[in-house]
């Protein structure tokens, strides 16, 4: 297929949009590198066809010298906080009576509040012209350079009718798996440690050179528009919402239109606050807004904060407390990781008695001593942490990272250039062996759906299981016979250990742990060596081939199967029948939920059908009644006497957010 220039940049488009707005890709990655390469080599041959739409043209080659200001047009408004569902109606109340009308008559669009950074975008004829930050709301600093490198952002809007002048008005984020990843690339480099997701993404937008904001994961959700020229005419907010997702850009997910009634208000708040921690992005609040444009204007705002919508702010994520030890936990690759012990404190809604630490560096930095009063904090679902020094102990004393390990007693050393320190104790070490394989049996690795940490702990203090190849040993028996453990729950997880054995060469990689080599680096190695003899047999040369492997990573993987420990466990899990199909080719459906019955009741927001097609494909029955033999129910909101049902015959129940984390749905 031979495309021209124009053709191959559409393509290329295209691709972006299904994977970066639409979570759909359309293509391999290999089939994407291919289509770039031919795009770049086109227009190193011919730069007169280079077009402002190219993909190519995300990332400038130089950094910027400064931040030029940039006054905006029309005022970039500020929210209005309301911290109670009374003031939320209150809000609401008021503007009602100023329009003479019932606040249950108001249509309300209520939107999850993304933590991130306000951005707008200028379109000019469909061309992305120009970004720059609110600032202070009437002049904010041009960020075009580092705005363009989010691939959510379309450079050329996606219609026909292109309008003359659009500005698009949102959040840049980070997602929080790539805040995680980029904080952990930055202790491993000593780099600078992100205290939460927005700071992260501020951070990205103020860097002057553009190759930065293009190597971290952001994203650009819309959420209004300010200057418009076009043809388009428009009564309701989320009607110009729809516009802009038509125009290719990112949906705000789990947006509801109501009406606003107190109970209304009430269920929509509670729906979100369930939601939340199942999100891939962090949320601080939910944004309501009067949906009709008619009665924006007729409100129009006050101080800088618009009379026609408001922010619900979830409760407060900081809190102050007292450090009272730091202990060190040994991880499965032996890292040993400091970990705060606090006096208990309640923070959004959960105690909070831990926190991490990260390392060493991390301590120095927070210049933090046992005793002193420390601010932490909790975003989301991620484990809280220590955000700085308040006030300094009186008796304060000095954190010291332990000469021998905790749990086995062998010598501790630091990870050449790194901020880790590690245990020397490999296999020996308990904690190590563990963790091993809770990772084996986590649900990005093997996905063992049964087999969770506690049963694995259980079975590991009574040496049933002592490596990852003997969860392959387990017996009925072993399961069975242990408290709180029945034969059903038992066969239960062995079903789940017999349906996780058809995987992907690149899964069972990861599960291993091979110290450096994560999902990413598992996924380039299968893919380049395509199976597992090869890989075994592969010197540290071969491995430096594998676009991405560095000498670390590549001496980790031929240390790893060089050891006659580790060459026996893996034949004895292949022995075992844990098979894959071929890495290019499609994977074998895992059924974790064969032989189960499952009930949905209840309102939930995914559809049933879609819920229903999810528990099938993983091999469930979806029953219409809860009995004896029903495995689980789905219960949403206002689930009545199926959930009742459950409840009295003992039957497990778990709510919509539960669901969705479980299935990574
Ligand atoms: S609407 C005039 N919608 O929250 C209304 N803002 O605290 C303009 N934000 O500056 C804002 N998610 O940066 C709106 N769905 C959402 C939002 C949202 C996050 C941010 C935005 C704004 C800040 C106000």
């Amino acid at each position: 297929m031979n495309l021209n220039y124009e053709q191959l940049v559409e393509r290329i488009n295209l691709w972006n949009h299904a994977y970066y707005v639409l979570d759909n890709p359309l293509v391999s990655d290999a089939e994407y590198d291919h289509a770039f390469r031919a795009l770049l080599a086109l227009e190193a041959e011919h730069p007169e066809l280079v077009s402002p739409e190219s993909p190519s043209q995300r990332v400038g080659a130089t950094p910027i010298a400064e931040f030029k200001k940039v006054e905006h047009g029309v005022k970039m408004l500020s929210l209005a906080n309301a911290f109670s569902l009374q003031e939320t109606y209150d809000f609401f109340d008021k503007a009602a009576k100023e329009l003479n009308i019932s606040p249950a008559s108001l249509p309300i669009f209520s939107e999850p509040k993304l933590d991130g950074l306000a951005i707008t975008i200028h379109y000019h004829h469909g061309l992305f012209s120009y970004a720059a930050t609110r600032g202070d709301g009437q002049v904010g600093e041009d960020v075009t350079h580092n705005i363009k490198t989010i691939k959510s952002v379309p450079l050329k809007l996606d219609t026909n009718a292109l309008p003359e002048k659009l500005e698009v008005r949102g959040e840049v984020f980070m997602p929080k798996a790539a805040f995680e990843k980029l904080n952990r690339l930055a202790q491993q480099q000593n780099g600078k440690v992100f205290v939460n997701p927005r700071n992260a993404a501020a951070g990205t937008v103020r860097q002057m050179n553009p190759k930065i904001a293009a190597s971290r994961d952001l994203q650009f959700i819309p959420y209004s528009v300010g200057e418009y020229q076009g043809e388009r005419e428009f009564t309701r907010h989320s009607e110009m919402i729809d516009y802009l997702i038509s125009l290719g850009f990112r949906r705000n997910p789990h947006c509801y239109g109501f009406l606003g009634s107190f109970e209304a208000f009430t269920e929509n708040y509670q729906r979100m606050e369930q939601l939340r921690d199942t999100l891939p992005m962090e949320i601080d609040g939910i944004v309501y807004k009067i949906d009709d444009l008619a009665t924006q204007t007729a409100l129009g705002f006050i101080s800088r904060c618009p009379k026609w919508a408001v922010a619900r702010k979830f409760p407060a994520q900081q809190a102050t407390t007292q450090l009272l030890a730091v202990d060190f936990q040994v991880g499965r690759t032996g890292v040993l990781t400091p970990v705060a012990r606090l006096e208990p404190v309640f923070v959004a809604g959960v105690t909070v008695s831990n926190a991490t630490l990260h390392n060493m560096d991390e301590i120095s930095r927070l210049g933090l001593c046992i005793g002193d009063s420390i601010e932490i904090q909790r975003a989301g679902d991620v484990i809280p942490k220590v955000a700085k020094v308040i006030e300094q102990g009186e008796d304060r004393q000095p954190i010291i990272m332990p000469e021998r390990c905790p749990v086995c007693d062998s010598p501790i050393t630091r990870i050449e250039g790194q901020a880790a320190f590690r245990c020397t104790g490999g296999l020996i070490c308990a904690a190590q062996s563990a963790e091993r394989i809770e990772h084996y049996a986590s649900r990005k690795c093997m996905n063992i759906t049964n087999l969770g940490t506690k049963l694995i702990e259980l079975l590991y203090s009574k040496g049933i299981i002592k490596t990852i190849a003997d969860i392959y040993k387990i017996k009925l028996d072993d399961i069975a016979t242990l408290e709180g453990q029945g034969e059903k729950s038992a066969q239960n997880v062995l079903d789940s250990i017999e349906a996780s054995k058809a995987t992907k060469l690149s899964t069972f990689l990861a599960a291993l742990g091979i110290p450096e080599v994560g999902e990413g680096g598992s996924k380039n190695v299968a893919k380049y060596f395509k199976s597992l003899p090869a890989i075994q047999a592969a010197s540290f040369e071969d491995l430096l081939q594998v676009p991405d492997v560095g000498p670390v990573t590549a001496k980790s993987i031929v240390d790893f199967f060089q050891d006659a420990n580790n060459q026996a466990i893996v034949a004895d899990i292949i022995n075992a029948g844990v098979v894959w199909t071929d890495e290019q080719g499609e994977p074998v459906q895992a059924q974790p939920l064969a032989g189960q019955t499952w009930v949905l009741t209840g309102t939930m927001v995914m559809p049933r059908h879609e819920a229903k097609a999810l528990l099938e494909s993983l091999g469930a029955k979806v029953a219409g009644s809860v009995s004896k033999k029903t495995d689980c129910v789905v219960a949403g909101l206002e689930a009545g006497s199926k959930l009742t049902k459950a409840q009295e015959l003992g039957v497990r129940v778990m709510n919509e957010a539960e669901f969705l984390a479980e299935f990574n749905a």
